[in-house]
């Protein structure tokens, strides 16, 4: 794979806490990651995105980073990482990594350091903008008699980049991990980095709008998707274009408006992936997805590739919010995550059609579900280890260690699906296999065709009719 390899590359999303535990703390690590990388060759997977693996205090699970350069400890050093990306390219697989350049922890060193004061977004009058994570995005900070700005945690101040040594920071950032190898970036918060140089307030919700985006009550008009943003992605592509192969970004671009998401490639000078979360949060619904999917190739310029995913870190895995648990709804939802045109994201777990875990009470590890009660729901259930065998431990961490979220008892494990030709696990495979195979799946062309109710039949590219019947849940791929 070279030149633009991330267009026919199927990801791979790894949440290392949850992968596979080497050190018996109950904590996936690097080292996890690296002795799996046999499921991941095995299974065929192109790349695979880390979710941040910087030392964090964990309010955030790694989304609180308190150093761009280093590795968590609980997660392993920075050796293993070199282990892990060498091991990884022996292989042909390409390891991602998550950039947070939205906030840092209020553990950063930045953050109490009077040097690095203006480094964050400060205010003497708050303005009305609220945290996506419950209440108002300002807190007091008694030290220095003014406001911050947190669009996430408390303890996750947001950084002003309208500050150029910010700005110089983060391409280092990117600099110092692309020099050792690694393929790319998931950004965070994509569209949130850069926020209204004046703070004025948000406006009301109204009735255009999504509802998803919609459930702060305000419309974020000066909080996300700033102009001065693009400039700031146009010099990280540059940057990527200066390494062989060129180094990949995918924004974590959440919202639900596509001209907005098209803006995110600029003139292919851009991000390259932008992810599309109408579809994520469609409901498994054959019109709505066929329009998401319609408007998606109206709308996006002819150089960009879309970017799919049914599940990961922060929402219910699709095996539950879409099937309900019923493995011939996956099967054609798995059908299509493949045979779409643009690059599609695998969570972890979703190849073994892995459902949300219950997760009790006393176990919940999220802040969310504490901060917003009935609100918004924690993600913990969707982030439960990895089963990768039956018994004990379920070849996650060493029987006897309780791991860091309940394992839970609802799946068939990786050895388990492995071992049965006809299991879900082998469908995935033999999907993405498929995938590889035919030149139309990979990059062809997206149309619609004809096709009778409650069926969904698109051609890729010259030769290739998916079927996707949503009324019996079959799903067939043909070659004319
Ligand atoms: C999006 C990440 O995916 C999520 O897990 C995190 O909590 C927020 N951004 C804040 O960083």
């Amino acid at each position: 794979m070279s030149g633009r390899w991330w267009e026919t590359a199927v990801f791979y999303q790894v949440y290392p806490r949850s992968f596979q535990d080497t050190d018996g703390n109950g904590v996936g690590d690097l080292e996890g990651v690296r002795r799996r990388l046999d499921h991941l060759q095995w299974l065929g997977v192109d790349a695979v995105w880390l979710t941040p693996i910087t030392p964090s205090p964990d309010d955030d699970f790694g989304y609180d980073v308190s150093d761009f350069r280093g590795v968590h400890p609980e997660l392993g050093t920075l050796e293993d990482l070199d282990r892990l990306l060498s091991d990884a390219e022996a292989r042909g697989l390409r390891v991602l990594l998550d950039l947070v350049p939205n906030h840092t922890s209020d553990r950063h060193p930045w953050f109490g350091d009077p040097a690095h004061e203006d480094w964050y977004v400060w205010t003497a009058r708050p303005n009305n903008w609220l945290s996506v994570f419950g209440g108002r995005a300002w807190d007091w900070d008694a030290r220095r008699g003014r406001y911050y700005l947190h669009q996430y945690l408390p303890s996750q101040p947001d950084l002003d980049w309208w500050n150029p040594a910010v700005r110089r920071e983060f391409l280092d950032i990117l600099r110092f991990w692309f020099d050792r190898g690694v393929a790319g970036f998931r950004i965070d918060c994509a569209n949130r980095v850069i926020k209204d140089r004046e703070l004025r307030d948000n406006p009301p919700v109204g009735p255009d709008m999504h509802p998803a985006a919609a459930r702060l009550g305000q419309r974020p008009l000066y909080t996300t998707d700033q102009p001065e943003v693009h400039g700031i992605y146009r010099n990280w592509r540059r940057l990527c274009q200066a390494y062989a192969p060129e180094r990949v970004l995918v924004g974590e671009t959440w919202f639900f408006d596509l001209e907005r998401l098209a803006a995110y490639y600029g003139n292919d000078d851009e991000l390259q992936l932008n992810f599309n979360f109408l579809l994520t949060h469609s409901p498994l619904d054959l019109d709505v997805l066929r329009g998401v999917v319609e408007n998606t190739e109206s709308t996006l310029p002819a150089f960009a590739w879309p970017c799919w995913a049914l599940s990961n870190h922060d929402v219910s895995r699709f095996m539950t919010r879409w099937c309900g648990g019923d493995e011939r709804k996956a099967r054609v939802a798995m059908t299509l995550l493949l045979t779409l045109r643009g690059a599609p994201f695998l969570y972890q777990g979703d190849e073994i059609g892995l459902a949300d875990q219950p997760v009790p009470p006393d176990r919940l590890r999220d802040p969310l579900d504490a901060r917003m009660p009935g609100q918004l729901r924690g993600r913990d259930p969707e982030r439960t280890p990895m089963p990768w065998s039956p018994g004990p431990g379920a070849g996650f961490t060493r029987p006897g260690v309780e791991p860091w979220l309940p394992l839970g008892s609802d799946w068939r494990s990786v050895e388990e699906q492995r071992a049965d030709p006809a299991s879900f696990l082998n469908f995935t495979r033999a999907l993405i296999a498929e995938r590889r195979a035919n030149p139309d799946l990979r990059s062809g062309g997206y149309r619609t065709l004809e096709s009778p109710p409650g069926v969904w039949r698109y051609r890729r590219g010259e030769r290739t009719v998916v079927t996707l019947d949503f009324n019996r849940w079959e799903s067939g791929i043909e070659r004319q």
